[in-house]
């Protein structure tokens, strides 16, 4: 009997430099037991490293950082390299648009930290938009290009409210799926429980990378509740 086989998909919280320590423990209870579970949805926290561990213990979470070195472990002060969070987390955010904009990360230097956290057995979430896909998926062969994840970001979309129109979302995604064998596009930009089946739904993407709205527990769940909905139906 033909069985069709359901689609991973992935809600991944980027909450960038945001929350204190106390603020972390009220989400973790906040959400704990909360939200419901299925094999066919991820979930990912990306918190900032100090509050890795406070999250270490939740069940049916998976963590990521938000950002990796582009130099193995050794004297480079202040940096966290690859293999000094394997183990730990499974995924991390490359490449973000503001670490673009704010600390000058180049297309070639988010192609080192690939390959250091590709090397360290950890998916890399790739940030891209528009303007820079082709040339930031360019830099990469085809089996590393197999083992990444894409967030397409608009920057406009991010933190605006703004959220982009997905049915250009849905195009563009599939572009890059034709162009490049990623193993999936995540929309990223505004999204909230109010949105985020609109973008889960569509055909081209596999999942949402949500800033703000994920540092709220009661969002978190619900957003969490409605991507395991979809992830009955989605093939
Ligand atoms: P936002 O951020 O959901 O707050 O727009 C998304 C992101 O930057 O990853």
């Amino acid at each position: 009997m033909l069985q069709s086989i359901n689609i991973m998909i992935y809600i991944i919280g980027n909450w960038k430099s945001n929350k204190i320590r106390a603020e972390v423990q009220h989400w973790v209870s906040a959400v704990s037991g909360k939200f419901p579970t299925s094999p066919s949805v991820t979930m990912i926290v990306c918190p900032s490293y100090v509050h890795l561990s406070l999250l270490e213990k939740m069940n049916n979470l998976q963590l990521g950082v938000q950002t990796l070195s582009a130099f193995p472990q050794g004297a480079y002060t202040g940096a966290i390299s690859a293999s000094q969070v394997k183990g730990i987390v499974s995924y991390a955010i490359l490449g973000h648009s503001e670490r673009r904009e704010y600390f000058e990360e180049t297309d070639q230097i988010v192609a080192q930290q690939i390959r250091q956290t590709l090397e360290a057995g950890i998916t890399p979430v790739i940030g891209v938009h528009q303007d820079n896909y082709f040339s930031q998926l360019s830099q990469l062969d085809t089996k590393e290009l197999s083992q990444c994840l894409v967030m397409y970001e608009p920057p406009e979309a991010i933190g605006s409210g703004e959220a982009a129109d997905p049915v250009e979302i849905n195009i563009i995604a599939q572009k890059i799926k034709e162009d490049f064998n990623i193993k999936a596009v995540l929309y990223g930009g505004s999204v909230t429980s109010a949105n985020i089946t609109s973008y889960l739904a569509l055909k081209s993407v596999s999942g949402a990378v949500v800033g703000s709205a994920s540092l709220k527990p009661e969002e978190w769940i619900k957003m969490v509740e409605a991507a395991v909905l979809l992830s009955a139906t989605k093939v």
